[in-house]
């Protein structure tokens, strides 16, 4: 029997849901809320979010499952256990969620969806010229499992597209950059601006006001990254001022978002409650059964995170 110590981040009221999900597969399996005493015996942590120090208690852990694609929130508890392998969740599915989610803010900005919606609320039937959007200049950071997934979508639809990672990967189809200057160059030359990027040292306050300001005025800010990767008032500022039309948000520095958030204040942002790829039992479970058998049988498990890298 393994046992699985569940938190996911909020009143654990998904546990039933994932120990149903995992009992299709495997009747071996059995949950307990990270927080009771009894998850101390447990072998896996499946985990989003954890008290900090907590999973430094669970001694018998041999393997901790990030609940999400992200790993961050992990590394905020110094006092992990430094010898434990960590895996992420990498789902088809997830990032399929996640492109759909782009695609709605992307087009609702492009063909001017709150002008028209503002309308309506006054009953005027009154038109916009319509943005050209062929060949349009679109950067995405982050090229991995969803940025790739991201940037090919946009590709398809007849976006140009240059994608932008720490190291270049040959089996992409699109324009790819890496480093500082292509950084710099890319923020310069694109309207669109979509950040995918896990969050990590180097990625950490990327989006300064520098940067908001080296971006073409009129251009679009989309975040589905880590809130962290933006300096927000900046940000506001950038937009408040003119300079960028507007942002749309998954992610914010403090989650859930505050209610007295000046973000609230400006309708040329929207905002999102890290919605875009919500994690789903039935589509990640059969990973996370694998890695847990591959750890028991002393193998190496599936989307192993590099601690030094940080994802
Ligand atoms: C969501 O943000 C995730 O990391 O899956």
């Amino acid at each position: 029997m393994t046992l699985i110590a569940f938190h996911d981040g909020d009143d654990n009221s998904s546990l039933d849901e994932w120990h149903n999900c995992a009992l299709k597969i495997e009747k071996n399996m059995s949950f307990v809320s990270l927080t009771d005493k009894q998850a101390e015996k447990a072998e896996v942590a499946l985990v989003w979010n954890p008290p900090i120090g907590r999973l430094a208690e669970l001694k018998k852990l041999k393997l901790i499952c990030s609940l999400g694609q992200g790993v961050d929130h992990l590394w905020k508890d110094i006092s992990l256990p430094a010898s434990i392998p960590i895996m992420r969740l990498i789902d088809p599915f997830m990032s399929h969620a996640l492109s759909q989610w782009v695609i709605a803010v992307l087009f609702d900005f492009l063909r001017d969806g709150s002008f028209y919606r503002s309308k309506r609320e006054k009953r005027e039937f009154c038109k916009l010229s319509q943005r050209d959007t062929f060949g349009m200049d679109v950067a995405v950071y982050g090229v991995g499992a969803i940025g790739s997934v991201v940037a090919n979508t946009l590709k398809n639809l007849e976006f140009r597209v240059t994608g932008w990672s720490q190291t270049q990967k040959p089996y992409l189809l699109f324009e790819q950059e890496t480093g500082k200057s292509a950084f710099q160059k890319l923020i310069k030359s694109n309207l669109i601006h979509i950040c995918l990027l896990p969050l990590t040292k180097s990625t950490k306050s990327l989006f300064t006001k520098d940067i908001f300001m080296q971006m073409p005025k009129g251009a679009y800010f989309i975040n589905a990254g880590r809130g962290e990767q933006v300096d927000e008032m900046a940000l506001l500022d950038a937009v408040r001022t003119g300079h960028l039309s507007g942002a749309a948000l998954d992610v914010f520095c403090e989650e859930p978002l505050p209610k007295t958030h000046p973000f609230w204040d400006e309708k040329k942002i929207s905002i999102w409650p890290h919605v875009a790829a919500q994690t789903n039992p039935e589509t990640v479970i059969r990973q996370i059964i694998d890695s847990i058998q591959a750890v028991k049988l002393g193998r190496r498990p599936r989307n192993i995170v590099d601690p030094i890298r940080q994802y």
